[in-house]
């Protein structure tokens, strides 16, 4: 093996690398658990990317076929079952541990100077992990997706001014047709991975460059003279990452043994909507309230209204760092904290509201 390593760093001259690795630490403090949920999100995400690759190789897009495919694959194929249903739980438990991640840098307060690029790049992750999940909820070609996938594009469609270019961009046309699995299996397995790589790279490199953040009770104690304790990046930090990735794979072998994904019936375009459409729980907050919505508010149509104000929250979220302004890391912004914990509650809220209403 130390053959084979001096082999390999007489060419690439390793040694930056190595001891780049053996000076990394990472700071302990006590509310380091908060610290594993971005190593989570990046473990799923390779579970995505391995199970994903596993699919293809027997996946079919086209509407005449795609149903046929996961048919073949959960029934024929050898362990294709469980690759599916891996696939199908761990895209969910990804977009919940990103947004658990999310809302735990936000009340950390990690985003603010010098980390704004680093909340910038996570928050279109964030986005392209939605676009994920709405893209690959049509490839199976079930009903239940078809539908759902008319009303979600349709909710584009809604969008002031640019709407309707965006539906016949999404759906390939004017309906949902094979040409809208068509896009969204280029959007799912080429535009969107290619896009993720590239800002996961940056997020980590960003995240690399500033080091980890340290909370604010703790760089009050920092500056009131306390010693920053400090643990190895590796092994020990690396170790605990991957303890947590253990029960993460645990998690999901449950969960996709006992609970496995339903196909449903193959979609007919033709067929009346069948009762109990609804999107995938990451989106029922949003697809709730606009149903919720009257016709008409202030004289414009309310589902517009209502697109452009969830368009609006999206775009505050990417510019958070520079609405918070504090440089310091230990002054308090109770009014951010507020407005984090109120879009939390009306989250989960309105989750469990738009499910049980479906
Ligand atoms: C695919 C999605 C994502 C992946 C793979 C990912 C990965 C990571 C990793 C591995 C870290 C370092 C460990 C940690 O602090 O937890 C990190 C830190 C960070 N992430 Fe993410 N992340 C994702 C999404 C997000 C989102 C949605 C946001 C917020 C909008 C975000 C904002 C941050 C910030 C501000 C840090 C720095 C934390 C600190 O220094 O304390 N990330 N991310």
């Amino acid at each position: 093996m130390s053959q084979i390593i001096d082999w390999v760093d007489e060419r690439l001259d390793l040694s930056g690398i190595r001891h780049f690795i053996a000076e990394k630490g990472v700071p302990i403090h006590t509310q380091k658990i908060w610290y594993y949920l971005g190593g989570v999100t990046l473990f799923l995400f390779m579970v995505q990317v391995a199970s994903g690759i596993l699919l293809l190789l027997y996946y079919r897009p086209s509407a005449s076929e795609a149903y046929e495919s996961v048919q073949f694959i959960v029934t024929q194929v050898e362990f294709g079952w469980l690759i599916r249903n891996i696939h199908s739980w761990s895209a969910n438990l990804l977009i919940l541990a990103a947004f658990a991640h999310l809302f735990s840098v936000f009340f950390l307060k990690s985003y603010r100077q010098p980390r704004e690029l680093t909340w910038i790049s996570g928050a279109l992750l964030l986005f392209l992990m939605l676009g994920f999940g709405f893209s690959g909820y049509l490839l199976p070609w079930n009903e239940l997706a078809f539908f759902a996938t008319k009303v979600g594009t349709g909710i584009a469609g809604a969008v002031p001014f640019v709407g309707r270019g965006m539906l016949r961009f999404l759906r390939g046309g004017d309906d949902v047709t094979g040409a809208t699995l068509s896009r969204f299996y280029a959007l799912h397995v080429a535009i969107l991975p290619a896009m993720t790589t590239v800002l996961v790279a940056l997020h980590l490199l960003f995240v690399q460059r500033q080091g980890m953040s340290v909370p604010m009770k703790e760089a009050r104690r920092l500056r009131a003279g306390g010693f920053q304790k400090q643990m190895p990046f590796f092994p020990d930090y690396i170790l605990r990452d991957v303890l947590v990735w253990y029960v993460a794979i645990a998690l999901l072998a449950a969960l996709a043994a006992f609970y496995p994904w339903e196909l449903g019936r193959k979609a007919d375009p033709f067929a009346a909507v069948p009762a109990g459409i609804r999107p995938e729980w990451y989106f029922l907050a949003m697809f709730h309230t606009l149903k919720l919505l009257p016709s008409h508010i202030l004289g414009f149509e309310g589902e517009r209204l209502g697109v452009l104000a969830f368009g609006l929250a999206a775009a505050l979220l990417v510019v958070v760092p520079f609405l918070d302004r504090r440089a310091s890391r230990e002054e308090s912004s109770p009014w951010f904290t507020t407005v984090g914990l109120a879009a939390l509650l009306y989250f989960v809220a309105f989750t469990i509201i738009g499910y049980l209403a479906s």
